[in-house]
């Protein structure tokens, strides 16, 4: 039987991840380490709450000594790490959150499995997920491999780079088993509302004004989250240990292209006359240090492990849409309370 240690799989992705392997693999047991900070949500894995091969700890990955116990608790096979604080606009208003837990979190993390694992590594594997950013901002042409230089250009991609060198750095002095993936902007369910995608659904919804930075031009690499699921079980499997894997969805959409289309989708789904959503978008003072474009070169993790992303995007953002109109009573519960002084502070009309 495997133990795996999945962290942060009371957010977004995490959750999405916690799900797949809970679902797909009975035998394994799935230890889900949450700080519940305001991203982390049980509501997010309500389904499969009560399944026996599922367990649910509240924890902090900053703090050392409780991280070491629980190694020594559950004796892991293997650890899919995704805690991280992770949006960029926060990375900005608040950067020190982020070295904490994105970094220290981390390096506390690999201390414990390279305490626990010692030298028998055996089949163990050390999985950090990581993110496109790290690599920079992109001209109008080009894509992120494996091999771009690194390049990190807010708070937040560099903390996150960071923990990618202190991740390679261990399985090359320590030999600790660690694979990394470096993935682009996911979209689907449960995503917190201070997102992209989420926050035009929900001001939509409510028809209040969607802000979009700058003139709209930044461009994205968009992959539904459960293609990102699938990619990680696949990487935590038959990745090499020392590899880096790079995901996308090689789907590059600008921000008010994608929005526009949002909109369109949104008329459709709310019976509203075409246009109408549209009228809403009101560009905003730009994001500080905003990267003007991500794209991602997946094709190592398509040649050597047989993996591409499977949904259209049209369709997945519909996907997404109907997800969020059927789930108002968690979109209500996580906008309120902290998130309307979030959202105050952070747009300035242009
Ligand atoms: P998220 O913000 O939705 O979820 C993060 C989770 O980590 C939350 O449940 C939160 O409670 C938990 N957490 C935060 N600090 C913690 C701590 N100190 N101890 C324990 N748990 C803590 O993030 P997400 O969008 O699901 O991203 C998950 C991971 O994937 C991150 O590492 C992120 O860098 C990476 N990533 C995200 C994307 C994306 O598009 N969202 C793309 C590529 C990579
Ligand atoms: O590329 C992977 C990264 O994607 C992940 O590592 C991050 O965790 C994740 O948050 C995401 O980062 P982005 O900054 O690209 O995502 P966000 O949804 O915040 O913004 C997407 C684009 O939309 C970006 O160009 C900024 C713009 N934007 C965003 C918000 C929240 C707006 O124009 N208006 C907004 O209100």
């Amino acid at each position: 039987m495997q133990k795996v240690l999945i962290t942060g799989g009371a957010g977004f992705i995490g959750s999405h991840v916690v799900r797949w392997f809970v679902n797909k693999y009975p035998k394994y047991q799935i230890i889900n380490l949450d700080k519940l900070t305001y991203a982390g949500n049980l509501e997010n894995l309500r389904d499969i709450e009560n399944k026996s091969n599922y367990t649910f700890i509240k924890g902090d990955i900053n703090d050392e000594s409780f991280i070491l116990k629980l190694f020594e608790q559950y004796s892991f096979d293997g650890v899919i790490h995704l805690a991280a604080e992770s949006h960029v606009d926060r990375s900005i208003a608040n950067p020190t959150e982020f070295i904490y837990t994105n970094i220290i979190g981390t390096v506390n993390l690999l201390n414990a499995a390279r305490y626990f694992w010692k030298d028998n590594f055996g089949n163990k594997i050390f999985y950090h997920i990581s993110t496109d950013e790290v690599y920079g901002s992109l001209g109008k042409t080009g894509y992120f491999k494996e091999t771009t230089s690194y390049d990190p250009r807010s708070p937040y991609s560099a903390s996150k780079a960071s923990s990618d060198h202190l991740a390679r750095a261990y399985h090359h002095t320590f030999i600790l088993p660690v694979v990394i993936s470096n993935c682009s902007n996911n979209y689907g369910s449960y995503q917190f509302p201070e997102k992209l995608i989420p926050l035009a659904i929900n001001n939509i919804k409510n028809q209040k004004e969607i802000p979009v930075y700058g003139k709209g031009e930044n461009v994205r690499d968009w992959l539904f989250v459960e293609d990102h699921a699938h990619a990680i079980d696949l990487i935590f499997h038959k990745g090499k240990a020392g590899e880096t894997y790079n995901i996308g969805g090689n789907n590059e959409w600008r921000n008010i292209d994608l929005i526009n289309l949002l909109c369109e989708i949104m008329d459709i789904k709310l019976g509203k006359t075409p246009g109408t959503s549209a009228r809403l978008i009101t560009f905003v003072k730009d994001r500080a240090g905003h990267d003007l474009r991500y794209a991602i070169d997946s094709s190592k993790i398509q040649k050597e492990l047989g993996w591409k992303p499977s949904i259209q995007f049209r369709k997945g953002l519909e996907k997404t849409v109907d997800w969020y109109l059927s789930n108002e009573d968690w979109l209500n519960n996580i906008t309120s309370g902290e998130y309307q002084n979030y959202y105050d502070n952070q747009y300035v009309k242009r």
